[in-house]
């Protein structure tokens, strides 16, 4: 077996072979890239994209807006499919999560065929260039059908995760101002069919959606009536070419919805051609895909990491991309090693909630000489610990593939921080050095660079990345007051981070968003669901650590009226259901007479994670009502942050 790393002062750094077919090799590039990241950018993007027209400008910034390849003219669909068209090769593997079902595979011709002629579906229902398409499908063939379908004729895509609720899948309709859906009757999790019918049933009353194209992925030739159309009905029906509409660079790709500070998730626009230039060129790079690479990035369609990781980058790079529909441990813990060896994945990317969860299983699903076909493991979505790091390192890279940690942001549209597999060093817990031809510090409060070593906030310079986002649909203030407002001309990631040695490790959010399970949530959008009901006066979400979830979500709730009881807890978890979905789920609700309050009437979650982390509660002077922390301690007793 190849050792694609080696180990030199107590540092994993790329062995021989890998430094043989790295794309990479040499941390030159850094500096190169540094000189001039315009200029650097624009040679990638001529090199990588296939463009229509050539650009005037390569780069303009008038922040908080700025905008690649102004002026250049391409097709995202023609640059992730026609162009490989003469290459014969598989460009998707579907395994669907039923063992006895069998894996599917599509060529690059094959998928262009019913690419295009989904395209002609959508173009006779009327969607045209700029329209919003609302997408609520499982991780099935027909999601990249959908997606690519969409950026043939210019359409925009919206995903929303398919686990996400009907409640959840209404807001994103509605701020899209969609009219055409795409779902599906269900999919399968853990062995069971899920239904998403009912829930779009309920998702699209009192919205503008026209129709609705429903794949039959539990029960086969269902018949639809009314809006309801069937995607492989109309797709027998179609002409088989559509002719690519010509895009301008900064046209939107796509919009993609994520939680923030507030109660109502922002839809983060991603445009045309620096998206493509950094999907591109970061997936062939942090992976190093050669020809023959198969990657599979096991997350769903309905994060950012499933659309430029599992779909859109290895499309953009010729290569071919694996999908899961299911859950990792069905019909046993096994699965997903099982998958890799049968489809002799390359390159494995993955995030650290679900290595954790392997963790605990134990080694006995990995069987001794196995996984050989790997050569790059990655992560993504939180820091990992080091134990995780090692773990995922030894037992599935069988201490021979480099592990790539990679840091981004559904905001950075593709990767920003982490190690090149033919540079290193692959050092656990430190993400690495920027892209190159981006830049990343650490500055203090008042947006002052930090010294090496001190912790503060992740911020970007400018040159900003080009797959970085382009506003928050129709919703302008709320892009400067996010992003722009707290640090003069920098971007403010929300992140936390220190750097040493020029490497730089991210420690984690720091604002009121949590990550569990990998998952993006804002407390805020959880109060709002438990506000929702008529029982409750106010409450606070706060997040609180977890061995596997990293985070998980704990509520305290004030009644108006009604006393507290088991089944009053269980009612509110079904709140959040209904207005998220089961991943935002509190797992404990507390009842207290009173939250801690400022004079203002700023609630101080703080007090509240002091709190259940055991920690002497700090700035009780601020507090309105200081006294109802002892009640709190409480309500809260012992023992809950040892779950
Ligand atoms: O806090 C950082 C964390 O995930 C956040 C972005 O979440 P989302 O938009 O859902 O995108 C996730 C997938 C790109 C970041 O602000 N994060 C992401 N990757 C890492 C990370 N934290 C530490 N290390 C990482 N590698």
């Amino acid at each position: 077996m190849t050792t694609y790393i080696t180990k030199k002062s107590g540092k994993y750094w790329p062995s021989k072979e890998m430094k043989k077919i790295a794309w990479v090799k040499d941390d030159k590039i850094y500096k190169k890239a540094e000189k001039n990241p315009v200029k650097f950018w624009g040679e990638l993007a001529k090199e990588g994209i296939t463009w229509e027209k050539p650009w005037e400008k390569t780069y303009e910034e008038k922040l908080p807006y700025f905008t690649w390849f102004k002026g250049g003219k391409l097709n995202f669909c023609v640059n992730a499919l026609d162009r490989h068209l003469d290459k014969n090769k598989t460009a998707l593997i579907w395994v669907p999560e039923p063992v006895k079902e069998k894996t599917v595979k599509l060529t690059y011709g094959e998928l262009y065929d019913k690419v295009n002629k989904f395209a002609n579906v959508l173009k006779k229902l009327g969607v045209k260039k700029g329209d919003v398409v609302a997408i609520y499908l499982p991780l099935i063939p027909e999601a990249l059908i959908s997606i690519l379908a969409c950026t043939r004729i210019g359409a925009i895509h919206s995903v929303v995760f398919s686990a996400f609720s009907a409640g959840a899948l209404k807001t994103r309709i509605k701020d899209g101002k969609a009219k055409i859906l795409i779902s599906a009757d269900g999919y399968y999790r853990r062995g069971k069919p899920e239904n998403l019918k009912k829930k779009v049933g309920e998702a699209v009353k009192g919205t503008k959606v026209k129709n609705i194209i429903m794949v039959d992925r539990i029960q086969k030739n269902k018949k639809y009536r009314g809006k309801y159309l069937s995607f492989e009905k109309e797709i027998d029906k179609a002409d088989s070419y559509c002719k690519p509409e010509l895009m301008n660079s900064e046209d939107i790709l796509f919009i993609l919805y994520t939680s923030g500070t507030t109660g109502k998730p922002k839809g983060v626009i991603h445009d045309t051609g620096g998206y493509a230039t950094q999907a591109y060129w970061t997936t062939k790079w942090n992976f190093n895909l050669r020809e023959d690479d198969i990657l599979w990035c096991t997350a769903d369609i309905g994060w950012i990491t499933g659309h430029t990781y599992a779909f859109y980058g290895p499309l953009l790079t010729g290569n071919t991309t694996l999908i899961y529909e299911g859950s990792p441990d069905f019909p046993n813990p096994g699965r997903w090693w099982d998958i890799i060896d049968e489809n002799k994945v390359t390159v494995f990317y993955t995030a650290p909630t679900a290595i954790r969860m392997f963790m605990k299983f134990g080694d006995k699903y990995i069987k001794k000489n196995k996984l050989k076909s790997l050569k790059i493991l990655g992560t993504v979505g939180e820091p990992i610990d080091e134990d995780a790091w090692e773990w995922y390192f030894k037992k599935i890279g069988n201490s021979r593939c480099p592990v790539i940690d990679t840091w981004w942001q559904t905001e950075t549209g593709g990767t920003l921080i982490n190690a090149l597999p033919g540079v290193g060093p692959f050092v656990p817990t430190v993400a690495g050095k920027s892209f190159p031809g981006t830049r990343h510090i650490v500055v203090d409060k008042k947006g002052k660079k930090v010294k090496s070593g001190k912790n503060g906030f992740l911020v970007q310079l400018s040159p900003f990345a080009p797959g970085m986002f382009h506003g928050i649909y129709k919703n302008h203030k709320r892009y400067v007051k996010t992003y722009w407002k707290r640090f003069k001309d920098k971007y403010d990631t929300s992140d936390g981070a220190f750097i040493k040695e020029g490497f730089i490790r991210v420690t984690g959010r720091t604002d009121d968003v949590m990550k569990v399970a990998g998952h993006r949530l804002s407390t805020a959008e959880l109060e709002n669901a438990l506000n929702e009901d008529k029982i409750v006066n106010e409450s606070a979400v706060v997040p609180i650590p977890d061995k596997i979830k990293g985070e998980v979500p704990i509520a305290f709730v004030v009644l108006k009226k009604g006393t507290a009881s088991e089944v009053l807890e269980k009612k509110l978890k079904k709140d959040v259901d209904k207005a998220i979905g089961p991943t935002a789920r509190p797992v404990k609700i507390y009842f207290v007479d009173e939250l801690p309050k400022t004079r203002s009437g700023k609630i101080m979650r703080r007090i509240l994670k002091n709190i259940l982390n055991k920690e002497e509660p700090q700035g009780l002077a601020t507090l309105v009502n200081p006294k109802c922390v002892e009640e709190i301690k409480g309500v809260v007793g012992e023992g809950i942050v040892k779950k």
